[in-house]
């Protein structure tokens, strides 16, 4: 069974039976397509994410919280809680965030909401590549500031997708979805760090520092882990083609932000398009000066629907786990 049908198979009001009313911390603005189901069952209280503190102070006595992927769900969280935690149901498929070795020590279960939101990342990393390319951020402000002065053959001159090679590092639901989403470019696929199984399209399996060494567009898809931390450094970036276009619309610290500045000015790479930073919400202010960069909120997953199905995933998890029924995307 996926994901979807099993999320819509706990969701329905007929499998939760009447079980008094345990609390239910969302911590966030998350859509209401999830919290309106949490709040026929349960007494639901949206908490601000920010300050922690404010935060902490609403969980004890919590059967559940559930997460956007800014919220650190560590040891200090858990103990906030206490006893009646039964599940930290994640608002996102990234779990970097969460210290699931905590959340295992303590028999509890952890969720994430995958596959909902494949297509709208996937989407919007085929528009960095786009954007970043044909410098639409750059062009963009020269009209809003009122300082366009007509059209002129040698201005904004960018790079095109059509044709070139992308190299898309993890290969996992989002990459192969960017893979399909550039069929229509005519481009050459290379892919590293996956194993590939299950699929047989046109994408070429390469090493790692084959992929750097001829793409033209370099997109990261991989989670963050101790292992792929910095998995763009200065030698990565070294090893680019010459004038090559970095996009992480992953996690910020896939990429070393100092080299990658320090590439960019150089002009060793043409542009970067970025959607999530190190040290989020904080950007290094060079990062925001270069004009070779196209910079985002973090916004991957931000289409009305994909957002309401997360929403709509995350409270099936959490129905799932009180009433004691394996969920439909579990992590732990
Ligand atoms: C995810 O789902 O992991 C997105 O990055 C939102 O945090």
């Amino acid at each position: 069974m996926t994901v979807g049908a099993r999320a819509q198979q706990w969701a329905s009001p007929l499998v939760c039976r009447a079980m008094g009313k345990p609390r239910v911390v969302v911590a966030g603005s998350v859509p209401e397509a999830g919290v309106g189901l949490l709040r026929e069952r349960y007494t639901v209280e949206v908490a601000q994410q920010r300050p922690r503190d404010a935060l902490l102070q609403r969980l004890p006595g919590i059967a559940a919280i559930v997460t956007p992927t800014a919220v650190h769900v560590d040891e200090q969280l858990l103990d906030s809680a206490g006893a009646s935690l039964k599940v930290v149901a994640n608002f996102g498929v990234g779990y970097d965030n969460i210290d699931l070795e905590a959340v295992r020590r303590r028999g509890l279960r952890a969720t994430n909401t995958p596959d909902v939101l494949t297509g709208a990342t996937a989407e919007l990393a085929v528009t960095l590549m786009l954007a970043a390319a044909r410098r639409v951020a750059e062009a963009d402000a020269i009209v809003r500031g009122g300082q366009w002065r007509g059209f002129a053959p040698d201005q904004f001159l960018g790079h095109g997708l059509i044709g070139a090679t992308v190299g898309i590092v993890g290969f996992g639901r989002i990459g192969r979805r960017v893979e399909r989403l550039l069929r229509g470019f005519d481009v050459r696929v290379l892919y590293a760090d996956g194993s590939g199984s299950g699929y047989d399209g046109p994408a070429e399996h390469v090493a790692m520092t084959e992929l750097l060494a001829q793409s033209d567009f370099v997109t990261l898809h991989v989670p963050l882990t101790s292992e792929t931390t910095h998995l763009i450094d200065a030698v990565a970036l070294a090893q680019m083609k010459p004038g090559a276009i970095l996009v992480n619309t992953g996690r910020g610290p896939l990429v070393d932000t100092a080299a990658l500045i320090d590439a960019l000015r150089s002009g060793r790479l043409a542009a970067a398009g970025l959607d999530v930073y190190e040290g989020e919400p904080d950007v290094p202010v060079a990062l925001r000066e270069l004009p070779s960069t196209v910079l985002l909120p973090h916004i991957g997953s931000a289409t009305h629907a994909a957002r309401a199905a997360m929403a709509k995933l995350a409270a099936a998890n959490v129905i799932a786990v009180i009433e004691g029924l394996e969920p439909p995307s579990p992590l732990v």
